[in-house]
């Protein structure tokens, strides 16, 4: 097993335990691959809680959450979901891509991310008190603007909310390094190619490439591919769903990876 690690990008890891020890739920919001499920799975770590993650999706009942009665051989048996296993173990309960559930399937929430921090499972005739080390976090991308995925405000001002993003571009070539062993020099630019497409982005509006293809890149690196076929197949392909990326977008790429295949040390 390889070992994990965070890079902090501000005060989120602070916040995120300051949150946790006054019992708050916490809000992760930022584009997709840029570190919000590593730093619940650092936070799980760092104060030693399990971390039962949920992906939310369109179909996603209260009972897919709280759970439901089973027929077992004749029996019919009450079968507790993931988040009331994670209430009752006193885990930190990480709903991915929150936006995705219905308004009707996160009512449930509601009684936890308050001063009650309970979860009424009306079906079973059971109340069950969330113990002192559980913890709520729930995270969604909002760049993905869809009327009619939209999270109620009512909803969002229940959670201490901590915006996250892309690191600095130093900070982002080191995860890279440490993920996939590649030289330093290579990971900058991976990271000069990415930061160039984000900044073009406002004339392209596409989802900007994320920490996480460049590590994905950085692994084929380490393997043996050039960076430009890294680049190509990990960064620049899956920007458009057709495949098709403009000339402009290409040159931008390139021009970030300049010097790739030159072995001169004066950079
Ligand atoms: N701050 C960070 N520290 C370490 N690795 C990171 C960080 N941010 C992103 N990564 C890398 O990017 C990948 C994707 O991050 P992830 O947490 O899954 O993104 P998200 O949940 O925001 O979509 C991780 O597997 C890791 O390799
Ligand atoms: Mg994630």
């Amino acid at each position: 097993m390889t070992e994990q690690t965070y890079l902090a990008n501000g005060n989120e890891v602070q916040l995120f335990e300051q949150a946790y020890r006054q019992r708050l739920p916490v809000m992760l919001t930022g584009p997709t691959g840029c570190g919000k499920t590593r730093l619940v799975e650092h936070m799980g770590l760092l104060l030693a809680r399990p971390v039962v993650t949920i992906s939310c999706h369109d179909d996603l009942t209260s009972s897919d959450l709280v759970g439901r009665f089973i027929v077992t051989g004749g029996d019919v048996v009450w079968t507790d979901g993931p988040l009331t296993r994670a209430v009752k173990a006193g885990a930190i309960c990480y709903l991915d891509e929150v936006v995705e559930a219905r308004h009707d399937s996160l009512a449930v929430l509601h009684s936890l991310t308050d001063h009650r921090r309970t979860l009424y499972l009306d079906r079973a005739g059971e109340v069950v008190q969330a113990p002192e080390n559980f913890m709520l976090v729930c995270s969604y991308n909002p760049a993905y603007r869809s009327s009619l995925k939209e999270l109620k405000p009512s909803f969002r001002q229940r959670f201490v909310t901590l915006p996250m993003d892309y690191l600095r571009a130093d900070r982002e070539a080191e995860v890279i390094v440490a993920e996939a062993g590649i030289d330093p020099a290579a990971a900058e630019r991976l990271v000069r190619c990415a930061t160039a497409i984000r900044t073009a982005d406002e004339a392209f509006h596409y989802e900007p490439p994320s920490t996480r293809v460049l590590v994905t890149a950085a692994h084929l690196i380490a393997a043996g591919a050039s960076e430009l076929d890294a680049a190509q197949a990990c960064v620049l392909a899956p920007l458009s769903s057709d495949g098709a990326i403009s000339e402009g977008l290409r040159e931008v790429a390139a021009a970030g990876l300049a010097g790739a295949d030159s072995q001169s040390p004066n950079r």
